[in-house]
This record gives structure tokens, C-alpha cells and sequence, in this order.
């Protein structure tokens, strides 16, 4: 239904009135080309396009950009394409993580300021997800999110691949010694077989599925190949869709409501979904104004069963998913544990969006009376060594080390990791407990992915292949193992995570939901007592701005000055 007429459009105050600014506007967009035929009365779409060289997920948005386009002229609407920062996982160092905010704030800000009506938001290699969602949230104009969509699965030998989770899993059978260099450099040409996302259940696969379940994507979206022929129709079909949003007045914070974000926690429960969904989630609701908190993750978390069997906690990958039926067919599998009133893009509710959906393939999407694992994929801890929660992934962990009790093997930061991880003196065994500090949203800086801890080479030499390890840290969501994340608050802020010392016990109870050190209080406060604050090693620039206003692992890790629904006024036309 029509609710807007072309002089409510935001883009008329650029391009309507009889005026020397419009003028230029004017003037200005038939130096591109365009023919007043072209954006007369027409909402002027923006394709936020995170494609780059640097970013071989998203080798294919440039011909998306102009299926989309094609959509958004079909339907009546005027395209314009805009390049945003590309935060693509493979390069970016120390972490993407640390350029999220970056790119959310550009989003809102580059929609800000131009004559935009409505938005496609093209991202998927991880931290674009979040990035794109949360500018588009706070500036809250109509937007719709194409997904980059997964890749291909991987091949070696006629043996599946897995982005990421193989390739920890035959790293560490080379540092093992049974794995040869040749075979090694054999999977280096099949692991990534084409553009698209990493195709195991990882961060950006969970991202997409949670913001499909969230309603911000047309039905089945996120679990369409991006090599597929369906892949440029979505794009074409975000492009026509939009238009009809721009005039229906159908914008984010419409549909980010707390039932549409429980929506998204419990799809990534359901999945086996990457741990960085948690930080992410969090810091989306904070730009819809919905309050989200770990305790509240943990509550959807335990009555979610885990019946996604996809890599890391499974066995297929994104292509057998969307064989299988896709999000569609997943959603409609937990249809009694969601929100399905919510509304969503496509101006239906979720239950619309699901009506008829079919499970093709019940081994890759399992019976719920046969699941992975009675709870969704991820706990969250607490205890004297996290009083502001850390998090587990334990469906991808060895079952023996739920509930375990070990001496720390302390390292202070990734340098001091990797030189000492693998020699043979250090005083290491597999009921050990390796811990690494200053990796945190200030310490990394930007939490980088380290939180897998690797197995010393000695351990794996005798066959061990899983161990606790606890930091501060986040991992990448096709990592796996009994990894204990984003412990807050982080130790280079004084968490007392920064006191633990070599040989200290430290106990974890996942079913009790515990993390704990054996070390009394008196000791602890003795220790703070004598804790010198480290300092940024970043005077000025981004990181700078960046450690001013970052919040804690918990709390999203977005700026606090960027959360909150405060309406910011419109820019003057002058
Ligand atoms: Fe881009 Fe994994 S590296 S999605």
C-alpha cells in the first residue's frame, strides 16, 4: 500500500523545488547523463556497494550493483550506486572488527547527506553484515540487505573443504607431522573454489541467516550461492522491492523490534552459529533502541535446539544447506520458537515468508527430536574471572571438556604467544588451561580472531586436539574447540583476567554456566594493587577515536556515541 507521494520524498527537498540549489541538483545529475525522465518523482535508491579488489568474497558486487539497478529502474525507482569501505576479513589487520564501527558510521552518514529515499545494503564477508545494518538502523530510512551469498563447497582430492575450519583442522595435522607440504599446497588452489562468503557456518553465514530471520532480507536470501542463477535475481528483486518499500514508508527500526531480533539470536542458536553473532546482535540492538543482553542470549540459547548440521559443529556446508531447503526451510522447522507475526521487507510477516517452506534434506537439517545438541550452539559464562560474562561455542568442543578444572598457561599478549606456544620447555600438559591476555576490544586493539588459541606442537604430537584456552579475544565463527571468548570486562582495562598467573586453577562448568579462579580475593586485590595500566600505542587517528569510545565485549563493542535512537536533524539544503 502506497503511503507516500513524490513530494514526500526525502530526495524531493534536492531535486523539487523551483530553487538555486535544486537548480544544481538538477543540473548537476544530467552531467551523468540522466534525462529529468530519469528522477522526476521518482525515490532515488542508494546500492551500497562494499566491493573492492582487496575483498574476493565480494568479487561479484559489481555486476550485482547493476542487476540490482535493473530492478530498481523496473520498478520505477532511480538507482545510484555508492562505494562504501569493504571491510573484507582476508587482509585487514589486526581485524576487521576494528573497522565495523567505521563503516557503520560511513553508511549513515554517506545516507545522510545525500538525496537518498532507500537503500540496498550489499555486504556479507562478516563484519559488513553488522556494519551495513547498524548505519542503516540509526539513520532509519527504508533499506533492504542483499547478501553476498556463500561460495562454493571446497575440494581436495574428492574430500569436502570447509572455509576456515579446515583449515585449522589440517594445520594442525601438518604441525602434527601427518600432513605433507605438498598436499598442503594441493588445498590451497580448492579451499576457495569461488566469489561468495565462506561457506561453513561461520560469522558471515550466521550474519546473514540471523538478519533474514530478523526480516531484513526477502525470504531465502541468505543461503542462496552467490554463483547461482537465483543469486542475480535476488539482486534484481531487492532493486524492485526497495522502490515499493521507499513508498510504503517501510523502514528499519519498523522491523528491528525486540521480537525480530530474538528471531535473529534464536536462527543463529539453531544453526550452530559463530559467537560473533553475539557481539554483533548486541550492537544492533542498541542502534534500534531494543535492550539485548548476554543473559537474554543464553535464556533462547538453552531452549533452542542445534539442528543445523553445518561445519564447524556439523558436517555440510552452506551449498548442502540451501539443497536442503535453506533459511526458509529452517525457520519453518522452529517456526513454535519464533516471533512469526514480526514483519519483514517483503511487507509480509515472517510466517508468510516461511508459509510452505519443505526440508529436502532431513541429514543437513535434522529431525528436532534428533538434533546436534539439545541447545542452541553457544553458552554464556559468568564467574569471578568474567563478571561481565564470556562466551562458548560448546557444540564445537570435545564433550570431555564441558566441565573441566586446569593450571593457566598464561601468555600475555599474541606475541608472546606465538614465541613461546611451541617450545618444547614450556610447562604445558593436555589438562592445562592456556590464556591469553591484552586481545580484547582495546587490547588487540579491535578483539581479533585469536581466541583459538593453537595446541602446542608438542600436545598434538601426542594426539591431543583439543584443550581449554580462555582470552578476552573473539574467534572466527568457522573456528572451533573449547575456546572461552570475549571475557569482560578485558584485561587490558583491569579485568581480572589481567591477574591470572601461570599454575592458577581455573575451573569451567559449562552446564552451570561458570568460569572461575581458583585464587582467593585477598590475592586478586594484592594483584590489582600492583597492575600498572597499559597504554594505546595509537596517539591519534582512527584507533584513537576508536579507544576514546568503544564498548566493552558485552555491550556490542560499538561507540558510545553512536548507540541510542536520538533523532539527528535532517542536513540543511543550503
Ligand atoms: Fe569473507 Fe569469510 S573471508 S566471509
Amino acid at each position: 500500500m502506497k503511503t507516500k507521494t513524490p513530494t514526500d520524498l526525502r530526495s524531493h527537498r534536492w531535486f523539487g523545488k523551483p530553487d538555486l540549489r535544486s537548480f544544481g541538483h538538477r543540473a548537476r545529475t544530467k552531467q551523468a547523463g540522466f534525462s529529468a525522465e530519469d528522477y522526476t518523482g521518482k525515490p532515488v535508491i542508494a546500492i551500497l556497494n562494499t566491493w573492492s579488489d582487496a575483498n574476493s568474497c565480494h568479487a561479484h558486487f559489481r555486476t550485482r550493483a547493476e542487476e540490482v539497478k535493473r530492478g530498481v529502474w523496473q520498478a520505477g525507482g532511480f538507482p545510484l550506486e555508492m562505494p562504501v569501505l569493504s571491510v573484507g576479513e582476508t587482509y585487514m589487520k589486526p581485524t576487521t572488527m576494528l573497522y565495523r564501527n567505521l563503516l557503520a558510521m560511513e553508511t549513515e552518514e554517506i545516507l545522510r547527506c545525500n538525496p537518498i529515499d532507500g537503500a540496498v545494503l550489499m555486504g556479507g564477508c562478516d563484519k559488513t553484515v553488522p556494519a551495513l545494518v547498524m548505519g542503516a538502523t540509526s539513520m532509519n530510512i527504508p533499506s533492504i540487505f542483499l547478501p553476498a551469498g556463500p561460495m562454493l563447497r571446497g575440494n581436495w582430492h574428492g574430500n569436502i573443504l570447509g572455509s576456515g575450519s579446515d583449515v585449522w583442522k589440517y594445520w594442525a595435522e601438518k604441525r602434527a607431522g601427518k600432513l605433507d607440504d605438498c598436499a598442503w599446497n594441493e588445498m590451497e588452489d580448492g579451499i576457495a573454489r569461488s566469489f561468495g562468503t565462506c561457506m561453513t557456518m561461520g560469522t558471515a553465514s550466521t550474519m546473514a541467516a540471523a538478519v533474514e530471520a530478523m526480516g531484513l532480507t526477502l525470504p531465502g536470501a541468505s543461503t542462496i550461492p552467490a554463483v547461482d542463477a537465483n543469486h542475480p535475481r535476488l539482486a534484481e528483486a531487492c532493486g524492485r522491492r526497495i522502490v515499493e518499500m521507499v513508498w510504503e514508508d517501510l523502514k528499519p527500526r519498523d522491523i528491528l523490534t525486540k521480537d525480530a531480533l530474538e528471531n535473529g539470536v534464536t536462527a543463529a542458536m539453531a544453526l550452530g552459529g559463530s559467537t560473533n553473532a553475539i557481539v554483533h546482535l548486541i550492537a544492533m540492538a542498541g542502534r534500534a533502541g531494543v535492550p539485548l543482553t548476554l543473559d537474554r542470549f543464553d535464556e533462547l540459547s538453552r531452549r533452542t535446539p542445534l539442528v543445523g548440521n553445518l561445519r564447524p559443529s556439523g558436517k555440510f556446508l552452506m551449498e548442502d544447506f540451501f539443497y536442503a531447503g535453506g533459511m526458509r526451510a529452517l525457520l519453518a522447522h522452529i517456526r513454535d520458537l519464533l516471533h512469526v507475526d514480526a514483519i519483514t521487507v517483503s511487507g509480509r510477516t515472517l510466517a508468510e515468508n516461511i508459509e510452505g517452506a519443505a526440508i529436502y534434506n532431513p541429514e543437513v537439517i535434522l529431525p528436532r527430536d534428533k538434533p546436534l545438541n539439545k541447545e542452541g550452539g553457544v553458552a554464556v559464562l559468568r564467574g569471578n574471572l568474567a563478571p561481565d560474562g564470556a562466551v562458548i561455542k560448546h557444540a564445537a568442543m570435545e564433550p570431555r571438556l564441558l566441565q573441566h578444572a586446569g593450571p593457566a598457561v598464561v601468555f600475555r599478549d599474541y606475541n608472546d604467544l606465538e614465541h613461546r606456544i611451541d617450545d618444547p620447555a614450556l610447562p604445558v600438559t593436555a589438562d592445562s588451561v592456556l590464556v591469553l591476555q591484552n586481545a580484547g576490544p582495546l587490547g588487540g586493539p579491535g578483539m581479533p580472531e585469536w581466541g583459538m588459541l593453537p595446541i602446542p606442537k608438542k600436545l598434538l604430537e601426542q594426539g591431543v586436539r583439543d584443550m581449554v584456552r580462555l582470552s578476552d579475544a573473539r574467534m572466527s565463527g568457522t573456528s572451533y574447540g573449547a575456546c572461552v571468548l570475549h571475557v569482560a570486562p578485558e584485561s587490558f582495562v583491569g579485568g581480572p583476567l589481567a591477574f591470572v598467573r601461570d599454575g592458577d586453577i581455573i575451573e569451567l562448568d559449562v552446564p552451570a554456566r561458570r568460569l572461575s579462579l581458583r585464587v582467593t580475593d585477598d590475592e586478586m586485590a594484592r594483584r590489582r594493587a600492583a597492575w600498572k595500566a597499559p597504554q594505546i600505542a595509537h596517539p591519534r587517528g582512527w584507533v584513537a577515536l576508536y579507544a576514546k569510545h568503544v564498548t566493552q565485549a558485552d555491550k556490542g563493542c560499538d561507540f558510545d556515541f553512536l548507540e541510542g535512537t536520538a533523532p539527528v536533524p535532517e542536513p540543511e539544503i543550503h
